[in-house]
């Protein structure tokens, strides 16, 4: 048995109280939390993680004190590339979406060192977040880097992206604005490709239609240094929303 078998017995993953339910794209891990990371929790939540929990919209520019076209990216890990990324790029507000707590504790860590202010959290199911708190046209980026691949088939189900995910996000990118993906995980890759390339109101960037170039714009991940470990390949998605 695997962890994610055990963990998935443990966790049961259709989403509770759903009439219909919904496998989730994730199992909470019982990984350990440094005092660091468990200090920043408590600390710094106040400062920069947004509640969701009343499920309503949440107020963008009461957030980040100003308005500005927003970037956001699910599952941002230990949240160090997606950190870079918002430190490189003041003029965007940034948010971020990830259910691991020592991740969401070790990113609001380096937000807080860096003296950010572009930058917000929310610890939470980014389902659940795109379909109560973020409003028509809201977004200017979704990027989602390293999603679970997932590999085994019986687990298909849990992948983020898939058809009913692209017509959740359709209405909240504004025209002009870009989904960003990359994946190690060469199946998937191909699956997201197909599903984006099929999906109304979504253009692909790459000439051919295929996968673009390593971005410049993104950093090394953490998890994608423990593939390129295991020699794993890596395959970039840029498509841009336009009806
Ligand atoms: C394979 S990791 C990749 C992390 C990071 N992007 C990187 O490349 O290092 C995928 C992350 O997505 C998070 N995740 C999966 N489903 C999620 C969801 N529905 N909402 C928020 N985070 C999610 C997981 O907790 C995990 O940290």
């Amino acid at each position: 048995m695997t962890d994610n078998d055990a963990l998935e017995k443990k966790t049961p993953g259709a989403c509770p109280g759903e009439h219909h339910p919904r496998v989730r794209s994730f199992v909470i891990r019982a990984g350990r939390m440094t005092a660091a990371q468990q200090r920043a929790l408590q600390e710094l939540s106040p400062r920069y993680a947004l509640d969701v929990s009343a499920g309503q919209k949440l107020d963008l520019q009461a957030a980040f004190g100003r308005i500005a076209p927003l970037v956001v990216e699910i599952g941002f890990g230990m949240g160090k590339s997606f950190v870079q990324m918002a430190a490189a790029d003041p003029d965007r507000n940034y948010l971020g979406i990830e259910v691991h707590p020592p991740g969401v504790g070790a990113c609001m860590m380096l937000i807080d060192e860096q003296g950010l202010s572009n930058v917000r959290v929310v610890r939470h199911d980014a389902f659940e977040v795109l379909t109560q708190s973020l409003g028509p046209d809201s977004i200017d980026v979704l990027q989602i880097f390293f999603p679970d691949p997932w590999p085994k088939a019986r687990h298909h189900k849990r992948r983020l992206i898939n058809p009913q995910f692209v017509d959740l996000i359709r209405p909240l990118i504004r025209q002009g604005g870009q989904v960003r993906l990359a994946t190690d995980w060469q199946e998937y890759a191909e699956e997201m490709l197909a599903i984006f390339n099929a999906a109304p109101g979504f253009i692909n960037t790459a000439p051919d239609g295929g996968f673009v170039p390593r971005p410049e714009w993104r950093p090394l991940t953490k998890f994608e240094a423990r593939g390129e470990r295991l020699g794993h390949g890596v395959w970039d998605l840029v498509f841009r929303r336009e009806d």
